[in-house]
């Protein structure tokens, strides 16, 4: 028999999907779910939880766009199985202000700095920003690039970026 690349990739796809229970802790919410293991976090936070904050760029760790927080540390999600963060606590964009009328300090400083063009980078850009802070809470400008590395912007508002983690970290006079 003849086998055309159709039917190879026929072969490959069938019976590989292997439901489990996975338990995840998001934005301080418990989710038991039915998945594959090996799903990438960041399918499972968009497509089953609706978590839209975290965002699909490359797909293969290289951009930041699919940035959350994991135990406080940004990571990318998209090539993260599942089943890798169960005992983990899971914190996406949705999750960094305390209510649905306040923003994080540092979304509220992106915001007063116009920190966005395209807006594409900016789920990594704040996540990071709230990682890089959370160890480090009066940066400058050479720790605020490497602490944010991680994430490329294509608009180049990195200068702007650059300020409004200053300004979250409070290093900028309210007026300016
Ligand atoms: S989509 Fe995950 S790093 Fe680019
Ligand atoms: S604002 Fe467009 S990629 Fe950063």
């Amino acid at each position: 028999m003849r086998l055309c690349s159709c039917n190879i990739r026929l072969l490959f796809s069938t019976n590989t999907f292997m439901p489990a229970t996975i338990q995840l802790q998001v934005n301080g919410k418990t989710h038991s779910l039915q998945v594959d293991p090996e799903t990438p976090l960041l399918y499972v936070l968009r497509n089953q939880l609706q978590l839209n904050g975290p965002k699909y760029g490359c797909g293969l760790q290289q951009c930041g766009a699919c940035m959350v927080l994991l135990n406080g540390k940004a990571e990318p999600s998209c090539m993260l199985p599942v089943s890798a963060v169960q005992h983990k606590t899971i914190t996406t964009l949705e999750g960094l202000a305390k209510d649905e009328n306040t923003l994080h300090p540092v979304q509220d400083a992106f915001v007063k700095e116009q920190a966005a063009q395209c807006g594409y980078c900016l789920n990594g850009m704040v996540i990071s920003a709230v990682a890089l802070l959370n160890e480090n809470p009066r940066p400058d400008d050479k720790a605020i690039r490497e602490g944010l590395y991680r994430s490329l912007c294509r608009c180049g508002t990195h200068t702007r970026i650059i300020k409004a983690v200053k300004r979250a970290s409070g290093q900028l006079p309210a007026d300016e």
